[in-house]
């Protein structure tokens, strides 16, 4: 008898097992929508050219050893990234404790952890939110609870659910945001209501979690994404964000990311600094090199800057023409429903609207993976398949009945 026994199979991860059953999926007609990463026109990962330049330059680079690496990651790489979302004053003032982590995923863990270790019960995510967001919180024995978002009806923004949603908090409560692009939904705030959550959650003191894992993948503009991050720096409150480098530099498997935690002074910021770092030493000692280093490559170079700034035009470009032609191709078929959510929606994902069933319908027929929610990452799709995309939602919405919502024909 085994000790293991009593341990049941655990389900498939809901995004990425998608990956590993469309990698095994024979089907010679088969579209990957599931994972949020970037494909090329012709269907393939796309290394940026900027970091393949940068990580030549690293590889090359005789002063570079593999000794460990400082357990908050090399000092010398943080200003850069702070830069991305900070100005220089905020930077210079020691107010910000930073830290290198595992990507998006690796930041919200060591933050998941440390909101515990001061005494946070409990954390708020938007309905929806990205799945493993609830897991990792409740992981770490935090309570997890969700305040409105989606509207369905409006296939847009909740915000007056969402305003008496955080209405609802207690102050010392996590508010759990996404920085932009929100991920599974697309849909954004505008400038307009970010002030207005902003100014809530100052008043009801929260304390704000900013999940950055698509800034300049929805308007190809570093500072235009990063919105909402700003208005938190100017509002004085303290907070955390979350930033991943696997979209934007495409490093998804390179694990690299920063914690940053804007802290009322430079004595705040040290001592969170040095607790910040005993989770991460107890959790896995120290960080990765190899990612940081081709990251700060990237960004201290400035030819490599400026080249990897028109990639992430270049990609959020892509991803946008994807959006008006699925919209075009399922409009040009009178499939029953309004489509303008498509080219609404922005970053990443569209969240189609699509149900349960006709999700099933869509993976299990026609070989089009994408989450049960009904999200489609748009950066699977491409001019050789957005036409047969378009015709198995069409399919996938009409059921058996051609005209499903009798509409007259
Ligand atoms: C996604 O939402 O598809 C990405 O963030 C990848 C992941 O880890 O789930």
């Amino acid at each position: 008898m085994s000790i293991f026994a009593s341990i049941s199979q655990a389900p498939a991860d809901p995004i990425l097992g998608l990956v590993s059953r469309f990698k095994a999926d024979p089907a010679k007609k088969k579209v990957n929508l599931s994972v949020g990463a970037y494909r090329t026109e012709e269907g393939k990962p796309w290394i940026l050219p900027s970091v393949a330049e940068a990580e030549k330059m690293v590889v090359n680079d005789t002063t570079q050893d593999k000794e460990y690496q400082p357990i908050d990651g090399k000092p010398e790489y943080k200003r850069p990234v702070q830069e991305l979302i900070f100005n220089g004053d905020i930077i210079d003032s020691g107010c910000i404790a930073t830290v290198q982590a595992l990507s998006g995923t690796g930041s919200l863990q060591c933050i998941a952890q440390f909101l515990k270790f001061m005494g946070v019960t409990k954390v708020w995510c938007p309905n929806p939110t990205w799945g493993n967001h609830p897991k990792i919180f409740q992981r770490a024995l935090l309570e997890c609870d969700t305040y409105p978002y989606w509207h369905q009806e409006k296939r847009g923004l909740d915000f007056d659910g969402m305003m008496a949603g955080i209405e609802k908090m207690k102050e010392g409560e996590c508010i759990l945001l996404h920085a932009v692009a929100h991920n599974p939904t697309g849909v954004d705030p505008t400038p307009d209501q970010w002030q207005k959550i902003v100014a809530a959650c100052k008043a009801r003191k929260l304390i704000p979690l900013l999940d950055n894992a698509y800034q300049g993948y929805a308007s190809g503009e570093l500072a235009k994404d990063g919105y909402s991050q700003q208005l938190f720096t100017q509002s004085g409150m303290e907070f955390f964000i979350a930033q991943s480098f696997a979209k934007n530099f495409g490093l998804y498997g390179e694990r690299i990311g920063y914690i940053h935690v804007r802290c009322a002074s430079k004595d705040a910021a040290d001592a969170v600094l040095s607790q910040m770092k005993i989770i991460v030493r107890q959790a896995y000692s120290s960080p990765p090199q190899h990612g940081a280093a081709i990251v700060n490559k990237v960004l201290t170079t400035p030819a490599l800057k400026e080249m990897w700034l028109k990639e992430l035009t270049f990609m959020s470009n892509r991803i946008i023409d994807m959006r008006v032609a699925l919209r075009k191709a399922i409009e040009a078929k009178g499939t029953p429903g309004t489509w303008n959510h498509v080219t609404d929606q922005i970053g990443m994902f569209t969240f189609t609207g699509l149900s349960k069933d006709q999700v099933m319908r869509m993976v299990e027929e026609f070989h089009i993976y994408m989450t049960g929610d009904g999200r489609i990452s748009m950066a699977g799709l491409n001019p050789g398949n957005v036409e047969y995309v378009a015709d198995s939602i069409d399919k996938a919405v009409r059921g058996n009945d051609p005209n499903p919502l009798g509409v007259p024909e």
